[in-house]
């Protein structure tokens, strides 16, 4: 059983004073909800807040994760910020998301040296991968995602590779208010995501590692997500800035998270996600 993360990635969004007012908002009911068990809840506040958010939910089962992180340890690389530094305060980091693709020319190389960085820090990564519009609309979906993923898992073990979370997110999608459809984002999970880490690693490996959806979730839209079998939570822009509709999209998750586990292969399981015994 895949435990669903929900991430809410601010984006270059919210001073300090902000951050606190939207933690303080959220915090009791998140935490409550990821004290189930059933949900990972991260918030990516930018790095000036993070030690403000950090401080709010040290104690709860809410994680922090950076937006971003330098490959390199240490050094004359202004501007940057190192894995140790981030992980000092952070359990997650989102790499690679199309942001930084498009505006700050991270490539498949690059993102596959942060993930390296990061997992050497023990901070686990939060890989986004996606098809523009035009590679969409070209037929090219399964083709980039699938180079995507090669790309950022290159020479990762086995063990590396089962500590990654991979987001989906169609650039298409993304802040648009126009999300893919469920059914499709998960044929493209199951066919070019799981498939290529299958191909990469083993079956079991493909079914291990979480893969979220991104691109417009909202508290409306999320459940049509979360009831597909491929997709293990949201990494969610636009609608983690707003504490009520973040709570709502975790409320979501625990939710289907239950019927996941009343469901799987179709039997009862038991809490740990093990078969009852009487099948
Ligand atoms: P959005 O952003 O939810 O505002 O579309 C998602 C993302 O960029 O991670």
């Amino acid at each position: 059983m895949r435990t669903p993360i929900v991430a809410g990635n601010w984006k270059m969004n919210k001073t300090i004073n902000e951050a606190r007012e939207l933690v303080t908002a959220m915090k009791n009911d998140l935490a409550q909800l990821a004290a189930t068990g059933q949900v990972e809840i991260v918030l990516c506040p930018p790095f000036l807040a993070i030690p403000a958010v950090a401080a709010l939910v040290q104690g709860t089962p809410i994680q922090v994760g950076a937006q971003n992180v330098f490959w390199e340890t240490k050094g004359a690389f202004t501007g940057e910020v190192s894995p140790a530094m981030v992980r000092e305060l952070c359990e997650y980091v989102i790499i690679g998301h199309s942001e930084r693709r498009q505006y700050f020319g991270e490539t498949d190389e690059s993102v596959n040296k942060k993930v390296r960085a990061a997992l050497a820090q023990q901070l686990k990564p939060i890989v986004c991968v996606g098809e523009n519009l035009q590679q969409n609309e070209a037929g090219q979906t399964q083709a980039v995602v699938s180079t995507q993923v090669r790309g950022a898992f290159r020479d990762l073990t086995r063990d590396q590779a089962r500590g990654i979370v991979i987001a989906y997110e169609p650039v298409w999608a993304i802040g648009t208010g126009k999300a893919a459809s469920g059914v499709v984002a998960n044929t493209i999970i199951e066919s070019a995501i799981r498939r290529t880490l299958a191909e990469l690693y083993d079956e079991s490996t493909a079914q291990t590692i979480r893969v979220q959806y991104g691109g417009s979730v909202n508290a409306k839209n999320v459940t049509e997500f979360f009831a597909q079998p491929n997709i293990d939570g949201a990494l969610v822009g636009g609608a983690s800035l707003v504490a009520a509709d973040f709570i709502a999209i975790c409320q979501a998750a625990v939710k289907c998270n239950d019927g996941r586990r009343m469901t799987d292969d179709g039997r009862r399981t038991t809490d740990d996600g093990r078969r009852m015994t009487d099948d």
